[in-house]
C-alpha cells in the first residue's frame, strides 16, 4: 500500500524567526507566506517495512528527524507501522529555500492520507509544524497565515483567501551547498538580540499590515514590507548576544544593492531572505524579466527562477 502527496513550498513575507516552545514549535509570532508553483516536494510512503526509512532525491539518508516526525504523529493518530518515505525535492535541498516547509506538509498529508484519514487542512497544519514550523503554512495555495497561538489547538495555519493578483518572485541562488546555521540554531541565537522585543512589537505590527496590503493586492506595499520584515530579522542574527553570526554572503549584499538600484530606476523589486544567502525579490510578472536581466547583467554566474503563486497540496 502506498500514498503520494505534494506540497509546495512557501516564502514567509513576514517571517517565523524564533520559537516560544521548541517541543511544539510554538513560534513567538505569526507569519505570512506565498506558496510556490515552482518549488516543491512529492513523497510517496509505503507501509511493510522493516523500520521507518526515508529515501530523499533516490539515495537513502538519515532517518533521525523523519523517525522522531513520525513518532509524534503516531502518537497523535494512533501508532502504525513502520514506513518507506520516498521523497523527491524540487527544491535546492537546506539552502535557504524552504525545503523543510514543502517536505513536511508532503509527509503529513501523505502519512494521513496512507492511514485513511480524513483531516482538514488546518488540523493537517498543526501536525506538520512539529516537524517544521513553515511546514503548516504549505498545505494551502497562495497565501496562507499561521496563527502563533498559545499552544497546540491554537497554533494552526489557513488560508488568507486572497484575491488574485500579478506577483512574481525571482530567486536568486546564491548558493545551493548546505547551511551551516540550522533554522531552529539560528533561533536560538536571535532570540538572544537585545533588539528581540523591538522586533515582536515590529513583526506584530507588520502581521496586521500585511494582511491588509494582500487583500488589497497592492504588491508593492507587500514588497515593501517584506523586505523591511526580512532584514530586521537579518539584523538580529548579526546583533545576538549568543554567537552572533549572518546568513548574507558577498553575492548576497551585491543582490541587495542591485535590488535597490533596480527601484532607484522606478522597477517594483523588494527583497526577502531566509535561513541561508539566497534573495527572492518580490515584483510583478510584467517586471520580472528586467530584474532577471539586471541581475544576469551584473551577476552572470547566478542561478535565476521566477516562481508565482502555487497551489496548495495535492494527493495521487
Ligand atoms: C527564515 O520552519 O525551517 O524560513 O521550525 O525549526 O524547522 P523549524 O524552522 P523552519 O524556519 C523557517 C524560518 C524562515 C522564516 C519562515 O519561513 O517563516
Amino acid at each position: 500500500m502506498s500514498t503520494t502527496a505534494t506540497a509546495h513550498t512557501n516564502i514567509a513575507f513576514i517571517k517565523y524567526w524564533g520559537k516560544k516552545d521548541p517541543i511544539l514549535n510554538l513560534p513567538t509570532t505569526s507569519s505570512l507566506s506565498l506558496t510556490l508553483d515552482q518549488f516543491y516536494t512529492q513523497t510517496t510512503v509505503t507501509t511493510h517495512a522493516q523500520a521507518d526509512q526515508l529515501i530523499l532525491n533516490d539515495i537513502p539518508v538519515d532517518t533521525t528527524r523523519t523517525h522522531q516526525f513520525l513518532n509524534i504523529l503516531r502518537e497523535q493518530l494512533g501508532n502504525f507501522g513502520p514506513l518507506t518515505v520516498t521523497s523527491t525535492n524540487h527544491v535546492p535541498t537546506s539552502a535557504g529555500l524552504a525545503s523543510s516547509a514543502s517536505a513536511f506538509a508532503a509527509l503529513t498529508g501523505a502519512v494521513t492520507r496512507e492511514l485513511k484519514l480524513t483531516i482538514p487542512n488546518e488540523a493537517l497544519s498543526r501536525l506538520a509544524r512539529r516537524g517544521s514550523g513553515s511546514a503548516s503554512r504549505s498545505f494551502y495555495g497562495h497565501f496562507a497565515m499561521w496563527h502563533e497561538g498559545v499552544d497546540d489547538m491554537s497554533s494552526f495555519a489557513e488560508s488568507l483567501h486572497a484575491p488574485d493578483m500579478p506577483i512574481a518572485l525571482v530567486v536568486a541562488e546564491v548558493s545551493a551547498d548546505v547551511k551551516k546555521v540550522s533554522s531552529s540554531e539560528g533561533m536560538r541565537r536571535a532570540v538572544t538580540s537585545p533588539n528581540y522585543g523591538d522586533w515582536l512589537r515590529k513583526s506584530n505590527a507588520q502581521f496586521v499590515d500585511m494582511q491588509a496590503a494582500v487583500m488589497a493586492a497592492d504588491i508593492e506595499k507587500i514588497g515593501s514590507l517584506a523586505e523591511d520584515n526580512a532584514l530586521s530579522m537579518h539584523a538580529l542574527n548579526l546583533t545576538a548576544q549568543q554567537q552572533p553570526f549572518t546568513y548574507f554572503t558577498s553575492e548576497t549584499q551585491q543582490i541587495l544593492k542591485i535590488v535597490q538600484g533596480l527601484r532607484q530606476q522606478g522597477f517594483l523589486a523588494f527583497a526577502t531572505i531566509d535561513a541561508g544567502p539566497n534573495v527572492k525579490i518580490i515584483t510583478t510578472l510584467t517586471t520580472a524579466p528586467y530584474v532577471v536581466a539586471a541581475l544576469h547583467d551584473m551577476l552572470p554566474q547566478l542561478h535565476i527562477e521566477t516562481a508565482t503563486s502555487g497551489s496548495g497540496i495535492t494527493y495521487d
